[in-house]
């Protein structure tokens, strides 16, 4: 007997290989049905006839894979609502930096918190975040900067067992410095002390760090992502958010598996991370709302890198939440294609998180995430901009949620 039994969708599969910027196929196969049993896809095809504990009628609707949220910093105390104000009167980034804000500004808030508030948080913002269709999502540390509250927050991460959300977690100490440590002693700490202790307890998937002028700078990065991959993490890099800082170089050079933001990768920069097959992570909500520019989309596209998305979730430059909205802005926004956009948010996504075997499509074998949409027309998602587009949410073969009335 089957768990559920999804009838007569018009299914985005997502099948096949490592999705491109170029000419994506979506593997469409309409008016089918998908059979689950345990928590996996266990039939694709026309006219299943298998008794089933539960079924969806989806004719009239497009089932997608639940989407993936490929960068997020989701777990933070607080909010930054004078940053906002400061914001839309036209200050920039390091105007802002310099009164205040930033993210020494929710630092201060985060390490406030014990371990049992931040599942809390977690529980609060991974719930917005699954309204809106988001199954996995990456979370990184980083509003720590230290010892304690970096630890604390990979460990509350760990502690968040809910079945309706996978996190992946990230350590990204190297997010900015603390006020209170030199460069060096703060450097020094992460790789004798952080890293070693992320990588024995399992803490993290991967590490991160902030490569940008007036922040990590290229050698710093390069000496911290280092000691993550000796330790066997895995590794990403926010490269060339705010201005071309070497980020989409380090990226290539170091093979990492993702580079995100990138604005102003260098043209070398770009052709690196080619060579060594790093994705691009784009973050459109968190650009519109800093004004800094959109990254070289049509480059990604001639020299085939693939591209993926996320929310970049924090209260900061991207205080955002619903990956149907960063679709919209992919495309509005960066003029991705809604093809481009919707493999950005689904199998491109979990090859940034190197859970492409698990997830991202509609495939026997896979995890049953799935999304039964409201709509008719894929291209809706984007349109629509701002709406909710699920109607049903299956998080491993079981609904999550299901809107009423839509
Ligand atoms: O991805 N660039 C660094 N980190 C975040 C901003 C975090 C914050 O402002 O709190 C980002 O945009
Ligand atoms: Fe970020």
């Amino acid at each position: 007997m089957l768990d559920l039994l999804i009838k007569r969708g018009l299914l985005l599969t997502l099948k096949g290989k490592k999705r491109r910027g170029f000419n994506i196929d979506l593997g469409i196969q309409d008016d089918c049905d998908i059979a689950i049993k345990d928590g996996t896809i266990l039939k694709i095809g026309k006219n299943i006839e298998e008794e089933s504990r539960f079924r969806i009628d989806a004719r009239g609707r497009v089932v997608i894979p639940g989407f993936i949220d490929a960068h997020t910093h989701t777990l933070f105390g607080g909010a930054r609502l004078d940053e906002f104000e400061m914001k839309i009167r036209g200050l920039s980034y390091e105007e802002i930096k310099h009164r205040g804000g930033g993210i020494i500004n929710t630092v201060e808030k985060t390490r406030a918190l014990s371990e049992e508030e931040m599942v809390d948080i977690l529980r609060k913002n991974l719930k917005k975040m699954s309204r809106t269709g988001t199954t996995t999502a990456e979370v990184k540390s980083g509003y720590g900067l230290n010892y304690e509250t970096e630890m604390n927050m990979l460990r509350a991460m760990k502690d968040f067992t809910e079945d309706w959300i996978d996190i992946v977690p990230t350590y990204m100490g190297a997010h900015e410095f603390p006020e209170e440590k030199t460069r060096k002693e703060y450097i020094d700490e992460i790789t004798t002390r952080h890293l070693p202790e992320v990588a024995s307890e399992s803490l993290a998937d991967f590490c991160d760090v902030f490569c940008e002028d007036g922040v990590y700078g290229k050698k710093e990065a390069r000496r911290i992502l280092s000691k993550a991959k000796e330790l066997n993490l895995n590794l990403k890099i926010h490269a060339d958010e705010l201005k071309e800082s070497g980020g989409a170089e380090l990226a290539g050079e170091l093979g990492v598996t993702s580079a995100e933001h990138l604005i102003h990768p260098s043209k070398k920069g770009i052709k690196l991370m080619k060579d060594s097959g790093v994705i691009a992570v784009l973050l459109p909500t968190a650009s519109f709302i800093l004004s800094e520019g959109i990254p070289p989309i049509e480059e990604f596209r001639k020299n085939g890198i693939p591209m993926a998305l996320g929310s970049d979730f924090n209260p900061g430059s991207s205080p955002v939440s619903s990956m149907s909205l960063v679709i919209g802005f992919a495309c509005y926004h960066y003029g991705m294609t809604v093809e481009e956009a919707i493999a950005g948010a689904t199998i491109n996504a979990a090859y940034a998180l190197k859970r492409e075997n698990r997830i991202g499509s509609i495939e026997e074998g896979k995890e049953a995430d799935l999304l039964v949409l409201k709509y008719r027309d894929y291209r809706e998602i984007p349109y629509w901009l701002g709406n909710n587009p699920v109607k049903i949410c299956i998080k491993c073969g079981r609904v999550s949620f299901e809107r009423e009335n839509d």
